[in-house]
Parts: C-alpha cells; sequence; structure tokens
C-alpha cells in the first residue's frame, strides 16, 4: 500500500471489506470498478477489458465484489466479456453471510433493446433463488421481455431509457441491497457519473500503453459540473496502481 500508510502484502479481500460504505442519500451506495492504460483506454486491442489485467486486477476485482450486494453492467460488458453468475470463494462467501448478505452477489443487467439470449450461461447457470436482473424501460419490446421474464427478474424503471434512481430502488425491493458494484462499461458508468450517483471509484491503472480507439472508463454526455473526489487509497503491485477515490460531497 502507497496511500494512506505504506505497508506491505496487504489482501485487498481484507482491505476493501473493512471500508465502510454508507450512503446518506436513502438509497444504496454505489461504486464503480474500471480499469484502463495509462493512456486511458478501459478495453484491449480485442475491444475487452480482460486484456488489461493481472492477478492483482483480479484479486481487486474480486475484493470489489465480495463487499457487493448487486453487480450491474450494461447489456454489451455482459455480452462482450460473457458474464455468468458471480461464485465466490467458499472463505467469501462464509465472510458474506456473517456479514448478514447473501452468500453471492447478484447479477444486474441493464438493456432496453434486451438483446440478451435468455439461453446465455448468466441465466442458465444462476440459481433459481437467485436469478439475474434485467433492467428495462417500458419501450422494451414486449416478446423479449416474456421470453427474460422465464429466466430472470425483469423490472421496466424507465420510459425510454432506465432511470439509474429507479433502477436503484428496484434493486432495493428484489434483494434489499445497500451496496451496489457497477462494473461498466463505460456508457453506463458515464450515465452514473452524470446522475451524481457515484459513491466510490475504484480504478485499477494498467501499465500500458495502447492508444487505439477504445473508450475511456466513463463515456457519453458530460457531467456539469464535474464531480470531485478525494483521494482515499492506493495499493500498487506488478506497476499496477489501484485507486480507490471517493466522491466528495462536502460542498453540496
Ligand atoms: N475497462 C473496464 O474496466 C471495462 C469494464 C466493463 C466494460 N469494458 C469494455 O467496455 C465496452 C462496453 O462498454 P459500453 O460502454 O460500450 O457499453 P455498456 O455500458 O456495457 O452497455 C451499454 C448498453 O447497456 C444498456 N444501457 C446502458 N444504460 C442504459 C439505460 N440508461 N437504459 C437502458 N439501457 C441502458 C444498453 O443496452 P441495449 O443496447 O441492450 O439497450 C446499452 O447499449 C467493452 O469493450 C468492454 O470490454 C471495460
Amino acid at each position: 500500500m502507497l496511500w494512506p500508510l505504506p505497508l506491505e502484502d496487504v489482501d485487498p479481500v481484507a482491505v476493501h471489506a473493512g471500508d465502510e460504505r454508507r450512503s446518506r442519500h436513502g438509497r444504496p451506495w454505489v461504486v464503480t470498478n474500471m480499469i484502463a492504460t495509462v493512456d486511458g483506454s478501459a478495453a484491449d486491442a480485442a475491444g475487452r477489458s480482460g486484456g488489461l489485467g493481472s492477478s492483482a486486477d483480479r484479486a481487486v476485482f474480486r475484493a470489489l465484489r465480495a463487499v457487493a450486494d448487486v453487480i450491474v453492467a450494461g447489456a454489451t460488458t455482459v455480452a462482450v466479456e460473457d458474464y455468468g453468475p458471480s461464485r465466490p470463494a467458499a472463505s467469501i462467501a462464509r465472510d458474506r453471510r456473517a456479514r448478514g448478505q447473501q452468500p453471492a452477489p447478484r447479477i444486474a443487467v441493464v438493456s432496453t433493446a434486451l438483446g440478451l439470449d435468455p439461453g446465455a450461461r448468466l441465466f442458465r447457470e444462476a440459481p433459481p433463488d437467485a436469478r439475474p436482473i434485467v433492467l428495462t424501460t417500458e419501450a422494451a419490446d414486449p416478446a423479449r421481455r416474456r421470453a427474460l421474464e422465464s429466466v430472470a427478474e425483469v423490472r421496466a424503471v424507465g420510459t425510454d431509457r432506465v432511470d439509474w434512481h429507479r433502477a436503484l430502488d428496484a434493486l432495493v425491493e428484489l434483494t434489499g441491497a445497500t451496496v451496489v458494484l457497477c462494473e461498466g462499461g463505460p456508457l453506463t458508468v458515464g450515465q452514473l457519473v452524470v446522475d451524481d450517483l457515484v459513491d466510490e471509484m475504484c480504478v485499477t491503472v494498467a501499465p500500458q500503453l495502447l492508444a487505439g480507439p477504445g473508450p475511456r472508463i466513463a463515456h457519453g454526455p458530460a457531467s456539469t459540473p464535474a464531480r470531485p473526489l478525494v483521494l482515499d487509497r492506493v495499493l500498487c503491485e506488478d506497476g499496477f496502481l489501484f485507486l480507490r477515490y471517493l466522491r466528495d460531497r462536502t460542498g453540496s
């Protein structure tokens, strides 16, 4: 650990589990976890984020999943990264139970087009008592919605785009979530920034230069004003930096 105290051999699971995450806004705490190259690309040359990571990055990824009640991702990320149900290690599931959480976080996918395949492993391999959640809109195609309702909890939380405040309310109603982890992609994170819903931003800086057309970790319309952050922690391994920022709400 480089900041706030230089420490050797930090366990990311223990460090992230020890953080306080209490939203004061009558909604769940929202944390995002994203990786980018030093020159800012959030996707590798193949258009995925997997090629940017390392074993330490995967450890931080698992550590953040370990504290989340729900993992939210955009439909593109779920398809490109071939999401399946989250299956934490036995020790993590045990610690979650001890904290009063479900043994594994639920996965929630955001989509209006509902091009999700009901036969995809995300749905096929999910436990029947923890089916994935699909957050969609009233504009969604009724036949696609019906097909997904046989494998997921589907909620319309917006007219033509998901309203993130309503989406968080739906996650609370379905799961009692107090911590929601958004794993991207950039278009999804960008909306959370604009709606000022990001309480904690975890960013991995991968020691690579890539150039190319890859998106930034948050993309889309700009937030006005910019959202101030305070640096909470920096971990480092193998040249990767793991930055934890908190939304600075002192002025709001
Ligand atoms: N660097 C990282 O840490 C990281 C993390 C995740 C992903 N990625 C990369 O990012 C890329 C994908 O990200 P992306 O930004 O293009 O897409 P994305 O955010 O994963 O997904 C966008 C899709 O999500 C749905 N969506 C998002 N917001 C919505 C809303 N408010 N209402 C309704 N639907 C909504 C829409 O799906 P429909 O079209 O189905 O309506 C939209 O097309 C991939 O290359 C992936 O590998 C990188």
